[in-house]
């Protein structure tokens, strides 16, 4: 195996992961021929597969493990009563604060307590802030060809309230019964005072959320229950949990509708912050719907006849802003004989690309046969055939994009029919007959564990 040495200190920045990204085709900023839009970015081909990558082990976690719990797609645009009934009208507003003088915006919780007393702007240093004044987070437009007020209506700020308003319909179609809950995955939209750090936080991203409507009187019970399911979802993706801690919400931090709130949060490069956040929402939006609606959405207890506004545990998490933990998480640098590796350690079963297979000349028959391994391959695993430039650049650029097996067929494979596997984190290559690719692959998925090495991954070996 290659000599791994000199391993940096540092860990990943930001600059880092935004170079990165861009380099290997994960995130673009969006519009770039046009300049950009600010905090708006485009997913390429690697950032799309690992998005829905993680989607899909969110979706498989939720629907398919669970019996109880159903999915649901809703439009992003709802009824605008939806959203006065929500509390989102009335409550989803941020203190916001300008500087007449340079014009910069800021939310006033961002503001230094020394600035506020004097009114300067932390940016220019004028003593020209204004006073806080509520700014609604939510994004108008209007539908039909009038602007009027009767035509208003809103992009949702969080796909919860498409659950809540189908609650009777999944109810009376689904087969479900309390303990039950409905998942959704989709774009979320928040007109964003300040975005920065990436896709942190952006005015449009996309959120994984389950409703599980509950007895009641079952609230603590169903809340642990979920608050330990969500952390574990983290670290089967492949999260290391040093870096994942929870965070109760104090009484000044809770939303309008929430009794108990814990934010799962991760230890980004600038600092912890929250990543999902898990919530007793009570009866509130049931209730509150009720009455905005005038339709009965109680729940009948069909063995005790008791009937009831069911409560609600929520798990809300951000997708997008799961990607950006992932990436932060699995960058990896170290020197191997004196040259520097940058790895993505990404668990093999999110990995945009699984298998890389490349024959190791075009030329005398080898790039026919390795096609044929990568087409049989592709049934079951993401390949990526590449039959250009030194073997050891291949392996580097795969290393990059945290593909976690490459697979070279040489010349030993036309006369014993051996290819050999290159595994990412440690660089160990084994021969195997071409018929063992597939088990080898798989055995080595279910029983991945993180190698422990570089500036990233914790301690070097
Ligand atoms: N339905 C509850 C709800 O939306 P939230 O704490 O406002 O709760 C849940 O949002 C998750 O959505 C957050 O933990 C975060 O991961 C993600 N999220 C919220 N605002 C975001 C933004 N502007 N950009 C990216 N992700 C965001």
């Amino acid at each position: 195996m290659p000599e791994k040495s000199d391993v940096r200190a540092e860990a990943v920045t930001m600059d880092t992961l935004v170079s990165l990204t861009k380099r290997r085709g994960f995130i673009f900023p969006s519009s770039e021929i046009y300049g950009g839009l600010a905090s708006a970015w485009d997913y390429g081909p690697m950032g799309v597969e690992l998005k829905k990558r993680i989607q899909e082990f969110w979706w498989r976690e939720m629907t398919q493990l669970n019996d109880n719990i159903v999915g649901l797609d809703a439009a992003i645009m709802m009824h605008p009563r939806v959203w006065e009934a929500s509390g989102h009208v009335e409550n989803f507003t941020d203190p916001l604060i300008d500087c007449k003088n340079c014009k910069h915006r800021f939310r006033a919780d961002q503001i230094p307590e020394e600035n506020m007393k004097t009114h300067k702007c932390p940016d220019c240093g004028a003593n020209q802030l204004t006073e806080a004044r509520k700014f609604n987070l939510m994004f108008t437009t209007h539908m039909g060809p009038v602007e009027d007020a009767g035509g208003l209506i809103y992009l949702r700020p969080e796909t919860a309230q498409g659950i809540y308003v189908n609650y009777k319909n999944v109810l009376q179609t689904g087969r479900v019964k309390i303990p039950f809950g409905i998942a959704q995955v989709g774009k979320a939209f928040r007109n964003e005072i300040t975005t920065k750090n990436f896709i942190f936080r952006t005015c449009e991203f996309e959120q994984m959320e389950m409703q599980f409507f509950i007895h009641p009187s079952e609230d603590a019970k169903w809340f642990e229950h979920w608050r330990g399911k969500r952390l574990q979802y983290y670290i089967d993706l492949g999260i290391r949990p040093e870096k994942l801690r929870f965070h109760q919400h104090g009484p000044d931090e809770l939303a309008h509708y929430a009794k108990l709130a814990f934010d799962i949060q991760y230890e980004f490069p600038f600092g912890w912050k929250e990543l999902e956040g898990i919530h007793n929402r009570t009866d509130y939006d049931l209730k509150r719907h009720t009455e905005y609606s005038g339709k009965d959405l109680s729940y009948l207890d069909e063995v005790s006849h008791e009937r009831y506004i069911p409560y609600i545990i929520e798990t809300s998490a951000g997708l997008t802003r799961t990607v950006l933990v992932v990436l932060a998480d699995a960058y990896d640098e170290e020197v191997v004989e004196g040259e520097k590796r940058v790895v993505m350690r990404f668990h093999p079963r999110i990995a945009p690309t699984t298998v890389g297979v490349f024959p190791l000349v075009k030329k005398d028959g080898l790039a026919e046969i390795a096609h044929k391994l990568s087409d049989e391959l592709c049934e079951e695993f993401r390949t990526f055939y590449d039959e250009s430039g030194a073997i050891g650049r291949r392996y580097r650029r795969q290393d990059e994009v945290g593909t976690p097996f490459c697979v070279t067929v040489d010349y030993q494979t036309k006369e014993d029919q051996t290819v050999t596997i290159r595994f990412r984190d440690s660089m160990e290559q084994v021969r195997v007959k071409m018929a063992e690719v597939g088990p080898t692959i798989r055995k080595s998925i279910k029983e991945y564990k993180r190698a422990s090495s570089g500036t990233n991954g914790g301690k070097q070996t």
